[in-house]
């Protein structure tokens, strides 16, 4: 039976991953959030106390982690070895050690290998770094969805804030812009837009809109 997937890159902060849930929601399709899955990774090397760098260590441990996703009230939850990690991959440490070990094949073929399962087997939308790209290369619909640094640094601290976390906007805007560094400047899999991708730039466009818009699109398609 065909699957239909709605592949939605672009960089930190521009809303992918709200976005993509609404569609999913709309559309009765699964989400995917495969960042979630480079987080849950990134988990597993910080517990075990295994540095960004240190190549070597990070190839031999990973056939000891193991990455699975569950649906709980249409939720995506993730799973490192067996523990729902969901809530605790939602750090600061824990995105900047992502940004830091995806940069590894080892750990992007790993990753890859369930992502593309999962897409086998459902309708999904899934938002990432290289789904258009690398991951589904076929997807039925491409959006690189990106919005000024500004702006993605204006929206992060909002986030925080609300979070009752303090935050310094300049040193989140900085952060945003090395993280988008390390995911462009990648050799394998950077972040790039795929030739066949619609960008949509969402600074100056409201959740609804960017949804609206998106599923637009996919109408246009099917
Ligand atoms: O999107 P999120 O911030 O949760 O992703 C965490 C990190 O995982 C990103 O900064 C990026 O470096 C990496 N990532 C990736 N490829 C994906 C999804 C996320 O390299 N498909």
């Amino acid at each position: 039976m065909k699957h239909f997937s709605i592949a939605i890159d672009g960089p930190a902060g521009a809303g992918k991953s709200t976005i993509a849930k609404k569609i999913a929601k709309e559309l009765n399709f699964i989400y995917v959030d495969t960042g979630a899955m480079y987080r849950a990774m990134a988990l597993y090397f910080i517990r075990n106390n295994i540095d960004a760098s240190d190549k070597e260590k990070i190839k031999n441990n990973i056939n000891l982690v193991d990455i699975s996703i569950e649906y709980i009230d249409g939720e995506q939850q993730i799973f490192l070895n067996g523990e729902n990690v969901s809530r605790l991959i939602r750090t600061e440490e824990v995105g900047k050690m992502a940004s830091a070990v995806s940069v590894y094949p080892d750990v992007r073929l790993k990753l890859v290998e369930l992502q593309r399962s999962l897409a086998s087997k459902a309708n999904v939308v899934m938002d990432g770094r290289d789904i258009g790209t690398y991951v589904l290369p076929n997807a039925d619909l491409k959006i690189y969805l990106t919005a000024s640094t500004k702006e993605r640094a204006r929206r992060r601290f909002l986030e925080l804030q609300e979070k009752g976390i303090m935050a310094d906007i300049d040193v989140i805007e900085k952060d945003i812009i090395d993280r988008d560094y390390r995911d462009m400047n990648r050799d394998f899999a950077p972040l790039k837009q795929a030739e066949d991708a619609i960008v949509v730039d969402s600074s100056d466009m409201t959740i609804d809109e960017v949804k609206d818009t998106i599923i637009q699109y996919f109408k246009k398609i099917i």
